[in-house]
């Protein structure tokens, strides 16, 4: 298999030079273009590095992402003198065809933007909007009760306006060098050309073959033949093609409105049994937000990531900052005190989740107050206690409204990508990018899969009379757990990171910096470091690993606890003298640099 990409991508090197020369805008004596044969070298010995548990090392750029195609296309921009916005664009539209299960242009993103000339820190929201034909019964039927979760997803009931699409485009308009048709080049070719099925696309169309067969397009492309597309197989997607030559020679707005809005939403509309709200004027008004980040000070350093509608930002900077007063170097990662407390301040965490996170354009959220100082060290008196915390609330941080939220418990299943890069101009980039579920709402059109984000909504609009914050309402951005992060010392990036697994996002994130700040680890070795996560309630542990050690000591300390696979998909940078990267071992990507 690692023969079949690394040809692949010897091709796509090889074959790279022309799109490149359509990027006029690039200092010329920034660029330093990677030879074919440099660049598939390169590939494998970044395979090797994450097979040995070693970080990629480099000074310049570098790129980390979940597959090596996807990485491949970013380097070769990065390597010609792009920015670090100019690469996601390359990296997303690959994605997009050899990862199609988590991301895509049918889906929403979150991106973190280090600015290396300015020192500065800004987020862009490019999260999925409800129709404004959708209301609070959204995901009720005819009697009131909420759907079962599949009911809701599969279909077009679940489709939010695409955001991923926009996004790219406003990055690149905010922070590009490079011409933007250009970004596309690589994509289009390998859309056109074919890529080498990966095992881990082979294995996720086997185990979803009935819900991808409702869809005429989906079943075609995935199912040719009726048979699930093989590992190893190239796949060519010329629909795909199509629509990334529209949106690289007209920019985002063929997407928003056009042929393609009208056949996105015809789709959606037009499913027999489950249809959904979308319309064109909804597709028209779709707009990136602009945000503050949110950032939480933690051992020196400043942890930045996406405030509201994700509570990824939140929930990681309360989880720190409840752990603050803690001395968890000194217990080391092996010891049951430290994952008690990293467990209990995520279940503290998880309890402000639920009630007072969403997106604050339409409900108000105690951004501020969540992640106070004097609140979060009266919730960390909490932890004193040494036994696993018998019960766990929301807290009360001050909110300058007299409101009160009912509990939501949204379900969140895999997919999704994360995507970390730094550039020769000191920016960083942290972009988490999903399409909610694996293959989304099963829906395809124009080589690519619909999200089902609007399932991150709470199904129910209220709890005993009381209103979820994270219901549904129209032209809303359901609440996510995407954790972009940069964690900046004295103002500057020194480590840039993020993952998929839904609401476990934000414990595989937390855990990455304990193991990278606290416990001393490189960048590989706290990305691969075995995985213990708590929400609400169990202790999840990762099967196969030496976390099972702590199985019993959680459990004497209380804990219900469960093991299980745990699925990240950690990409991450850490800067200082040079750049080293970490590619997460349970997934297929890696990182690369110069
Ligand atoms: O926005 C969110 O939090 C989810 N829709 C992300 C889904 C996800 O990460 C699935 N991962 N394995």
């Amino acid at each position: 298999m690692k023969r079949l990409i690394r040809a692949g991508i010897l091709l796509l090197a090889a074959t790279h030079a022309s799109a490149q020369q359509t990027t006029d805008s690039v200092t010329p004596e920034a660029a330093t273009p990677l030879g074919a044969a440099a660049l598939g070298a390169q590939v494998d010995a970044a395979l090797a590095a994450k097979q040995a548990g070693q970080p990629v090392e480099a000074r310049h750029w570098m790129v980390a992402a979940a597959n090596p195609y996807a990485v491949t296309a970013g380097a070769e921009v990065l390597a010609a003198g792009g920015t670090a916005a100019d690469a996601m664009v390359a990296v997303q539209a690959v994605l997009g065809l050899v990862e199609p299960q988590s991301s895509g242009l049918g889906g929403g993103a979150f991106l973190v933007w280090y600015d290396g000339a300015s020192g500065t820190i800004t987020t862009l929201d490019g999260r999925e909007t409800a129709p404004l034909a959708a209301g609070p019964t959204l995901f009720l039927d005819g009697t009131g009760k909420p759907l079962k979760f599949f009911d809701a997803v599969v279909g077009g009931r679940s489709v939010g306006v695409p955001g991923t699409p926009a996004l790219m485009q406003a990055a690149h308009a905010k922070w590009g060098r490079s011409d933007w048709a250009g970004l596309f080049a690589q994509a289009i070719r390998l859309a056109e050309e074919g890529f080498t099925v990966s095992p881990r696309l082979a294995t996720l169309v086997a185990a979803d073959s009935m819900r991808l067969s409702k869809d005429p397009e989906a079943r075609a492309y995935f199912l040719p033949g009726g048979l699930p597309v093989a590992e190893g197989h190239s796949l060519r997607n010329p629909a795909y093609a199509e629509t990334l030559r529209a949106i690289a020679g007209q920019g985002a707005r063929r997407f928003y409105s056009g042929k393609l809005a009208q056949a996105i939403v015809e789709k959606v509309r037009g499913i027999e049994d489950n249809p959904g709200l979308l319309s064109e004027i909804d597709m028209s008004l779709y707009q990136v937000r602009e945000r503050e980040a949110v950032c939480v000070p933690y051992r020196g350093h400043e942890v930045c990531g996406m405030g509201p509608p994700s509570s990824g930002g939140l929930t990681v900077g309360q989880i720190l900052g409840l752990l603050q007063p803690y001395d968890l170097a000194a217990l080391g990662p092996g010891s049951a005190e430290a994952w008690r407390l990293i467990g209990d301040a995520s279940r503290l965490a998880f309890a402000d989740r639920g009630r007072y996170m969403a997106d604050s354009d339409y409900v108000p959220v105690p951004v501020k107050g969540l992640v106070a100082p004097d609140y979060l060290a009266r919730r960390a008196a909490l932890l004193q206690g040494g036994e696993a915390l018998a019960e766990v609330a929301p807290g009360a941080p001050e909110f300058d409204h007299a409101l009160n939220w009912a509990d939501d418990d949204a379900i969140e299943l895999p997919s999704t990508s994360h995507i970390s890069i730094v550039d020769q101009y000191g920016n960083a980039l942290s972009m988490t990018t999903t399409i909610e579920n694996a293959f989304g709402s099963r829906v395809m059109v124009g080589g690519f899969l619909l999200n089902n984000e609007l399932t991150d909504f709470s199904f129910r609009s209220h709890r005993d009379g009381v209103p979820v914050a994270n219901r549904v309402e129209p032209g809303k951005r359901p609440r996510s757990s995407m954790a972009p992060t940069i964690v900046l010392r004295d103002g500057r990036p020194v480590l840039v990171l993020g993952s998929p697994g839904g609401s476990r996002i934000i414990g595989y994130v937390a855990k990455t910096i304990i193991a990278h700040l606290d416990w001393g680890m490189d960048v590989q070795a706290a990305v691969a470091l075995p995985h213990l996560v708590n929400r609400f309630g169990a202790y999840d542990i990762e099967t196969g690993t030496e976390a099972t050690a702590l199985e019993a000591p959680l459990k004497a300390l209380g804990y219900e606890v469960k093991a299980r696979a745990l699925n990240s998909g950690l990409h991450a940078i850490a800067l200082g003298q040079g750049l080293k990267g970490g590619a997460d071992p349970r997934r297929e990507g890696i990182a690369l640099g110069h």
